[in-house]
């Protein structure tokens, strides 16, 4: 087999680079290792920053997301019980963020790519890289209990943080730098109605907690537990007391409950991969950078990568044989990620309740909350990163 570019992964990265090269009239082959069904069903981000949803309209995948998706103008910071709106309209002059969760993305992508005749693979297995520092990298894989060869002129890792093709950078030139924090997010999905017209980030005595939504019938909450936790000593009732008494006012707000139709838990950490690029191997998303998921940034991140460089830098290479904006991608992406890094950062330790934390540490951090939510220079700046940064649009 053969195609101008091998993409490994069918998660938001991979997708919307095939997507939108087909845009461009250049052929790429999806080789995804689980089925349709699982990458469609499994439940992640919901919040799209401003850029990702401009993305998704001018791409011409946007339109049941603008149908079904919530438009937010701001957000709600919670701390010592009393709530401080963020209006992120009016502090980013009119922009604002998109709830349309992550699984509907994926959707609406891969049927956009299959109506145009894309080829994804799903359920290829044991996927493995080849030549990847030559003109014709190739990749070998299983599919339909066969062997397979794809000789593509790019390959593309947008394989997660699991995935294999991260380590085809060798060790001495791969430089990778992390920050586990101490932290879980013990999420869930529960039939109830809508708690609050707009997010609600609480910092608490007892641990972060953040209310969030999915449709008028089913909401999606988060709260912080033990990183080792087992999903088990979790009980559906523990977990309603926990939020409950994470997101109480002063005034008597109450949050609605029902029954809760799935829950995990998932450890939080901080994750660069430098360069992003190795050969005719570059990399988009989870399988170069993770995010502690606070700043919701890591989907918006993974779709950066892909639409502010490699669409563009493969567009020209086929257009005038020039790899200039190529060779300068990992440069390029790696601003934006670092400047991710830092405000996904900045939100979790804000946010969340460290048990290490002396009593100064948690007053420092109290204050960091009344002066953020008192001063409208820190209120701009936290809601310019939350919206998203302006793409740098590098010649
Ligand atoms: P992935 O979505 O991980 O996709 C990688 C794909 O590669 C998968 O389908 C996988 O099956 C496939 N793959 C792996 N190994 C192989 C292999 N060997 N062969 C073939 N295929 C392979 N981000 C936001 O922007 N906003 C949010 O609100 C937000 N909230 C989040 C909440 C939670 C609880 C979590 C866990 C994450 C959240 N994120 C959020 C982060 C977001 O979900 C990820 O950053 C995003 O999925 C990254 O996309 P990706 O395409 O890079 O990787
Ligand atoms: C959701 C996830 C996030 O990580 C976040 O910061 C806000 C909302 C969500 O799943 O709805």
């Amino acid at each position: 087999m053969k195609t101008k570019v091998g993409i490994i992964g069918a998660g938001p990265a991979g997708l919307m680079l095939s997507h939108l090269l087909h845009l461009e009239g250049i052929e790429s082959v999806i080789l995804e290792k689980r089925s349709r069904k699982d990458i469609e069903g499994t439940i992640r981000a919901g919040v799209l920053e401003q850029g990702t949803v401009d993305l998704l309209i001018a791409s011409g995948v946007g339109e049941r997301m603008m149908r079904e998706g919530h438009t937010h103008h701001g957000i709600e910071l919670q701390f010592n019980g009393v709530r401080h709106r963020v209006n992120m309209h009016e502090l980013t002059e009119g922009k604002s963020i998109m709830v349309y969760p992550q699984h509907e993305v994926i959707k609406d992508l891969v049927a956009a790519r299959l109506k145009a005749g894309g080829e994804i693979l799903f359920n290829a297995d044991n996927v493995s890289l080849h030549d990847v520092d030559k003109q014709s990298p190739k990749i070998r894989f299983q599919y339909d209990d066969s062997d397979h060869e794809l000789s593509c002129d790019f390959i593309i890792g947008c394989d997660g943080y699991h995935g294999p093709s991260r380590k085809e950078i060798p060790d001495s030139i791969r430089k990778e730098k992390q920050h586990i924090y101490p932290f879980g997010w013990l999420g869930i999905l529960a039939k109830t109605s809508i708690a609050n017209p707009e997010l609600i980030y609480s910092n608490h005595d007892r641990g972060f907690a953040l209310i969030s939504t999915r449709t008028p019938e089913i909401q999606r909450h988060y709260i912080q537990v033990d990183r080792n936790d087992d999903i088990n000593i979790w009980s559906d009732d523990r977990i309603w007391t926990e939020l409950k008494a994470r997101v109480e006012t002063s005034d008597g707000w109450t949050l609605p409950d029902g029954p809760i139709l799935q829950k995990n838990i998932v450890s939080m950490r901080s994750f660069v991969c430098e360069p992003m690029q190795y050969g005719r191997l570059f990399f988009a998303g989870d399988a170069a950078h993770i995010v502690p998921p606070t700043g919701a940034k890591g989907l918006n991140l993974a779709m950066t990568d892909v639409h502010q460089v490699l669409q563009r830098g493969i567009e020209r290479f086929y257009k005038t044989g020039s790899e200039d904006l190529l060779d300068r991608y990992s440069d390029i992406a790696l601003r934006r990620v670092w400047k991710a890094q830092r405000f996904s950062n900045y939100m979790t330790t804000m946010l969340h309740r460290n048990v290490n934390h002396s009593p100064f540490e948690r007053g420092i951090q109290l204050s960091e909350l009344d002066y953020v939510t008192s001063s409208r220079a820190a209120l701009t700046s936290l809601s310019e990163n939350y919206i998203g940064l302006p793409l740098e649009w590098e010649a």
